[in-house]
């Protein structure tokens, strides 16, 4: 049987910061393991390390200063997503890629790009939405903890999770070193959906995700189970 060609998707991918999501996503697909390609990078942080680590793979990487949209003590939510689309839209993405983009979104925005944005969450979601998941997690005597891709939704955290990964939580574990076990996870998770996403596997329509045509209920979990 011949291999089906399948037309690679085109990844927007937004960071904040060092960006090892996205240079493990950009080296699946420059490997050809991810029938993607990532055509922009885009930070809201001017010194995120991604940025270089990602021209340095030969891919355009912008940065939208999130300081400079900050005006009378007040940031200007609608001034800095449009500066972002004007990035992102002349690159004509399949999918916007939330990797470590640790800004929230307005509505407008994630209308936008409804059902073509994905976002990896290091929680087990819904447990822990928004920020410090680790130290929440240990304070909260989590015995395990782990990491979600979901679809992006108006509601923080809150669209559907298509995958996630469970690690153990560990006595003696300390924030660094449950967030050292979670990042393993999440360079198999993400790649992993976004290939099921380029295959057309998975997607999101009207807010309702699908594997394979049928209603995903319930998150896929990492391990022998996965499709
Ligand atoms: C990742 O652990 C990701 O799950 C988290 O930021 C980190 C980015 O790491 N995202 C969030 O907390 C989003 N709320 P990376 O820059 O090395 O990919």
């Amino acid at each position: 049987m011949s291999a089906v060609a399948v037309k690679p998707l085109r990844l927007a991918v937004l960071i904040s910061g060092r960006g090892s999501n996205l240079l493990t996503i950009a080296r699946e697909c420059q490997a050809g393991r991810l029938p993607a390609d990532v055509v922009v990078v885009v930070s809201d942080q001017p010194d995120a390390a991604g940025l270089p680590a990602a021209r340095a793979l030969g891919i355009a990487a912008v940065s939208v200063a999130a300081a400079d949209f900050r005006r009378d003590g007040r940031f200007d939510t609608p001034a800095f997503v449009a500066a972002m689309a004007q990035v992102i839209d002349p690159h004509q993405p399949d999918l916007v890629v939330l990797a470590g983009f640790m800004r929230v979104l307005s509505a407008d925005f994630v209308a936008r790009y409804a059902g073509r944005m994905v976002n990896i969450h290091p929680s087990l979601l819904p447990r822990h939405k928004g920020l410090h998941t680790h130290e929440r997690a240990l304070a909260a005597g989590d015995t395990e903890h782990g990491v979600s891709v979901h679809y992006v939704t108006a509601e923080l955290d809150g669209g559907p999770v298509l995958l996630q990964a469970r690690v153990p939580v560990l006595p003696g574990d300390d924030p660094a070193s449950l967030s050292a076990r979670v990042q393993q996870q999440e360079h198999i998770l993400y790649p992993m959906v976004i290939d099921w996403i380029a295959r057309g596997r998975l997607q999101c329509i009207d807010g309702q995700a699908l594997l394979d045509g049928s209603p995903l209920r319930e998150p896929l979990q990492l391990g022998p189970g996965a499709p």
